[in-house]
């Protein structure tokens, strides 16, 4: 089952504030630590992560010694209306998830060009693309299931 947490509303990171989070804050780091697996799913801003991205995975990574990351399986998968369809926001969240000691799947890289591959009501309609995704989960499957063992 993939169950989605919405990011929105989460304030910006202060650092006087972690030790004492915001209630959403610890409802994340729970629902990170109940997981057996992360798939985020994200656009790319200004060639990088999203700033609410990059946030909430700040605060979950607080305080330190009690990041909600550490050794977690996850993937990431994005669209964007550009032809490289987020990849350098992903080759940036990956730097991220080395310091974070974060177990990614390397392949196969989900990078989705959102000018070709939805219809008019925002479907998607490529199979290679469908395909692709098939694949990211059934990885990202594999090895939550690696970790357990
Ligand atoms: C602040 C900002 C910066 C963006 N920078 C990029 C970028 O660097 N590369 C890219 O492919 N798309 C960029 N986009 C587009 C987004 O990745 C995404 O495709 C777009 O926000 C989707 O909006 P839409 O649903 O209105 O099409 C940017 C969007 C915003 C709001």
């Amino acid at each position: 089952m993939i169950e989605i947490f919405e990011i929105d509303g989460l304030p910006g990171f202060n650092q006087d504030d972690e030790k004492n989070p915001p209630e959403k804050v610890t409802e994340l780091k729970a629902k990170i630590r109940a997981a057996d697996a992360i798939l985020i799913v994200t656009p790319e801003y200004n060639y990088s992560v999203p700033g609410v991205l990059k946030n909430a995975i700040d605060w979950a990574s607080r305080p330190s010694g009690d990041s909600a990351w550490n050794g977690k399986a996850v993937a990431v998968m994005g669209a964007s209306v550009g032809v490289i369809g987020t990849a350098r926001a992903q080759y940036h969240l990956r730097q991220v998830f080395v310091f974070l000691d974060m177990d990614a799947v390397n392949q196969p890289e989900v990078m989705i060009n959102a000018s070709k591959s939805f219809d008019d009501q925002g479907n998607l309609t490529d199979q290679q693309t469908k395909d692709l995704i098939g694949k990211l989960l059934a990885n990202l499957v594999k090895k939550a299931g690696k970790r357990k063992a």
